[in-house]
């Protein structure tokens, strides 16, 4: 039942919700990682089923393929889809020009790849998520395995001489053992609390051997629909330049809540 279900979720739910309404039958759409994209999984799948929406789905992790696949949603590959016409994915951090830091859940290297490819990339928070400046959130960096100490250390100095407040790196764990994400790499965390020149960091980052990628979305969101945990959604369009709000109903998807909390 609705009511189980804490307010962040409510407000994780609804900016999903609210962002099925960018989707239509014939689309390849692209699908996030992590418990928002979760909730948007759920609800396409409702979609499919219940109002016979056609499209293709290409997950961003193997944990969304196999969600996607449980709920009805015809999956793909990248390389099959080639281009997608939309994504739909949460974020760790979002700032007033809708740049993003992403990784928290590991997958940030599909999760990049796929919403470059895509027309449009939409991202669906809870109001937790927005930022002034983005670095509270530790920077996910993808590594390769092979030599990780050494990029971990080359990466450390690198920030030496960049506009941020905190320079320390740690390699992700996943209980006693170093995390693994999809393509057999480690993630490493940055704590920079505060990133002043996001662009340039990217590009300095991602310079460095060893680097496959970095958790800094630039210039690749161009809408984000924030929910809350009454039911309000708000969707700001960066290239419109617009601002809506519309309120979701949460009665009419105790289906969808009780299969969540049993
Ligand atoms: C996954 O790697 C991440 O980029 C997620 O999209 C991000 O961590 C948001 O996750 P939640 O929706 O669970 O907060």
């Amino acid at each position: 039942m609705s009511s189980t279900l804490s307010p962040i979720d409510k407000a994780k739910f609804a900016a999903a919700k609210q962002a099925c309404s960018f989707v239509s039958s014939g689309m390849t759409v692209g699908l996030g990682t992590g418990s928002t994209a979760a909730w948007l999984v759920r609800c396409l799948g409702d979609m499919v089923r219940d109002e016979g929406l056609q499209i293709r789905g290409v997950p961003t992790s193997s944990r969304t393929a196999q969600l996607a696949r449980d709920v009805g949603i015809d999956v793909i590959s990248l390389d099959e889809a080639k281009w997608l016409d939309i994504t739909i994915d949460g974020a760790d951090e979002y700032d007033g020009s809708l740049n993003l830091i992403k990784g928290g859940g590991g997958a940030l290297l599909q999760e990049k790849i796929v919403a470059t490819a895509s027309d449009q990339m939409v991202v669906i928070a809870d109001i937790s998520k927005q930022v002034e400046t983005l670095g509270a959130f530790p920077l996910p960096v993808e590594v390769i395995p092979f030599g990780w100490q050494t990029t971990k250390t080359l990466i450390e100095e690198t920030l030496i001489g960049m506009d941020v407040l905190g320079r320390t790196a740690s390699l992700r764990m996943n209980g006693d053992s170093p995390f693994f994400t999809d393509e057999g790499n480690h993630i490493l965390d940055l704590h920079l609390n505060r990133i002043g020149n996001a662009r340039q960091l990217s590009l300095v980052i991602n310079q460095i051997p060893g680097v496959v990628e970095n958790g800094l979305f630039i210039d690749i969101c161009d809408v984000v629909v924030i929910g809350y945990g009454d039911g309000r959604v708000e969707v700001r369009d960066i290239n419109k330049g617009s601002v809506s709000e519309s309120q979701i109903d949460f009665l009419e998807d105790e289906n969808l809540f009780s299969d969540i909390a049993d």
